[in-house]
């Protein structure tokens, strides 16, 4: 479905790849009110065209970056930034005071959603393996769980929401360390998960679904950035010749953060 609405069903619809940008603007068009050339920015353009010196967008998912943030800070945030947000927010209902387990801390969406979730006043256990223990502890998680050595579905105590970045475990596995009314939120997304989650009867909620950036959730977390409240962590930097290199980085399931393409 992804592929369909986003991407292109066969083949890549937009040949240039890339969610998320940082740069300098160059010109505007005729009905732009909000941005002027030279402005520093950093956004979204949904998919396409983010890896290359220049590209063309609009101004409903741009932002003026934050004088104090670097634009590789910048250039982080967006697709991570909201996926995190909306699974913990819109979709787990996270309230300050509640607890959360984070399966997958240690990757792009998990090292946003540990910050965002301290942020919003929630007690965050992460789980990664043994050498992302003192990174996923140095972001803020208050109890880290190193995967190879313990099965968090094992242990004794429950959360409100387990937040499964990775979806390395299912929600049957997790079903009995969430609290009643507790919430399991995927970010995997299928048909077959959607209907599962709309169909259960139990009182313990599946969700999986799409994060869709808004202007409202990107001006949150640059706030969050602009405070120092969230910290990107970039794994590594690549020039744009080695994009490739990035790619089958990344399809190797271990970046830990974001990685970063300068220009
Ligand atoms: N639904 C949506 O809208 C949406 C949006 C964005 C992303 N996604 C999806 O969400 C997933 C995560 O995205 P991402 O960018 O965060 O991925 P990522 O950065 O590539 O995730 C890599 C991280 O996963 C950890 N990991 C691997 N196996 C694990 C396991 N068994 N248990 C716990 N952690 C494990 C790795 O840590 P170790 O090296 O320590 O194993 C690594 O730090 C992807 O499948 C992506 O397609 C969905």
């Amino acid at each position: 479905m992804a592929r369909i609405v986003l991407g292109g069903l066969r083949k890549p619809k937009t040949k240039i790849l890339g969610y998320d940008f940082a740069g300098q603007v160059d010109e505007i068009g005729k009905e732009v009110s909000e941005f002027r050339p030279g402005d520093e920015v950093f956004g979204t353009n949904k998919g396409a065209g983010g890896f290359a010196e220049y590209l063309c967008t609009t101004q409903d998912l741009l932002l003026i970056k934050p004088p104090n943030v670097s634009f590789e800070d910048a250039a982080t945030v967006p697709a991570v930034g909201v996926t995190a947000l909306q699974g913990l927010q819109k979709h787990g209902k996270l309230q300050s005071g509640q607890n959360v387990l984070i399966n997958g801390a240690s990757g792009g969406v998990g090292t946003f959603a540990v910050q965002i979730a301290k942020s919003l006043g929630a007690t965050v256990t992460g789980v990664c393996s043994t050498t992302n223990l003192n990174m996923v502890r140095s972001i803020g998680a208050d109890e880290v769980i190193d995967y190879t050595k313990e099965d968090f579905t094992l242990k004794e105590e429950k959360f409100d929401l387990i937040f499964d970045t990775v979806a390395k475990r299912s929600f049957s596995d997790c079903k009995p360390i969430l609290k009643s009314n507790g919430r399991y939120v995927t970010t995997a997304f299928s048909l077959g998960l959607v209907l599962k989650g709309k169909l259960g009867r139990s009182d313990k909620k599946m969700i999986s679904y799409v994060a869709n950036p808004t202007k409202s959730d990107l001006i949150f977390l640059k706030d969050l950035l602009d405070a120092g409240k969230i910290k990107p962590v970039i794994d590594r930097r690549y020039t744009l010749e080695q994009v490739p290199d990035a790619i089958r980085y990344l399809e190797e399931g271990h970046v830990k953060g974001k990685l970063v393409i300068n220009l």
